[in-house]
């Protein structure tokens, strides 16, 4: 083992009914935390949650030198506990610190913290179907200096909290032609915090308005579905499911990917390209079925029932029978071990 990760554990904390409790409020009782200094990664080690001390003039609360991850861990048929597709989430992890300017984390150090703590807080990986651990690792430039510059020292973290189902309802989206998340040459392919605070304005005028999410539009003219808030976006029209391509705009979501690879084996055509509103629209119009919905790791599958467009609101199809919902089950039977887990995208910890 190339890093050397010291462990203070915490006396086990009851696991209370986390599941009434808001995605993401309760952590679990570990954390892993590593320093970057003088050039290298230093003192990794998991220790109880705790809150950091920073500085106030620590870069990242200035300047927005921030990247995160988001994935899943789940308690299997035979009781082990599978990292989904953590290779995959590592890979983008790297890209996006690399689009800001800040280190990589070596493979080695990020399997053994997430190994290690994810044994160490094992019991609080829900067991109900609709249940798992959200994993999320980060990172934050943490050198204290109020110039605009990239940072020389860095926090990595991993901490992780409980979830169950994201949205309770198909959801209501509007889609957004005025305001933008992402244009071409700029982050939107990263997992950087400013793209999220950024997208905060636009999508609380947009629950005002009595929805629940938007669907971004390209930059450049509002003609072209790009994805919507933490998930990609995914059709399934004429019996072809289609999603817009990785233009760099949007992100490139694990369960968007995942999705792909499940509805290809089955046979299913799939098109990753580019999504006009009108084209949209003019399906709608003439009576197809359309099956709309968010595809992400903190919603899995969200059905939209209702999408907006230019102020017409069309009616997309969530019926039992919808092919989403097929999708979802098969993924569920990888990531719970009823299925075989033929692409290695499990990570069984022990
Ligand atoms: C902007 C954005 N798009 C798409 C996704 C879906 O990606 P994934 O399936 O890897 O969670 C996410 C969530 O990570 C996201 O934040």
């Amino acid at each position: 083992m190339e890093y050397n990760i010291s462990i203070l554990p915490q006396a086990e904390r009851a696991v209370t009914d986390t599941k009434s409790i808001p995605f993401g409020k309760i952590p679990t009782e570990h954390m892993f935390i590593a320093e970057y200094k003088d050039g290298k990664w230093q003192q990794p080690r998991i220790v109880p949650f705790q809150d950091l001390t920073l500085s106030p003039l620590a870069l990242c609360l200035h300047y927005g030198q921030t990247v995160f991850e988001g994935m899943k861990a789940f308690v299997m048929e035979d009781g082990t506990i599978n990292i989904f597709r953590m290779q995959k989430h590592y890979e983008r992890f790297c890209k996006s610190l690399d689009r800001m300017c800040m280190p990589q984390v070596p493979q080695t150090l990020f399997n053994e913290a997430m190994h290690q703590l994810l044994q160490l807080d094992s019991s609080w990986v829900p067991t109900e179907p609709d249940g798992s651990l959200y994993i999320r690792p980060f990172m934050i430039a943490s050198e204290g200096r109020i110039g605009v510059k990239v940072a020389d020292e860095y926090l990595f973290m991993i901490v992780c909290s409980p979830a169950y189902q994201y949205y309770a309802n198909p959801l209501k989206v509007k889609v957004e032609t005025q305001f933008v998340r992402a244009a071409d040459g700029g982050t939107g392919g990263a997992k950087c915090g400013g793209n999220y605070g950024g997208a905060f304005y636009p999508t609380e005028m947009a629950k005002k308005e009595g929805f629940d999410q938007v669907l971004w539009t390209d930059a450049k003219n509002h003609e072209f579905i790009e994805e919507s808030g933490t998930m990609n976006a995914m059709f399934y029209i004429n019996n072809t499911l289609i999603t817009p391509a990785l233009s760099g705009t949007i992100l490139d979501g694990v369960t968007r990917d995942s999705l792909l690879a499940l509805a290809r084996e089955e046979g299913i055509k799939v098109e990753e390209r580019q999504i006009g509103i009108t084209e949209l629209a003019a399906a709608f119009e003439a009576g197809t079925r359309v099956e709309a919905f968010g595809a992400g790791t903190a919603a899995v599958i969200a059905p939209i029932e209702f999408i907006t467009i230019n102020g017409k609101t069309y009616n997309a199809y969530v019926g039992a029978d919808a092919m989403m919902y097929h999708l979802k089950t098969a993924l569920f039977n990888i990531r719970r071990g009823l299925a075989p887990d033929t692409h290695n995208w499990n990570y069984i910890v022990k």
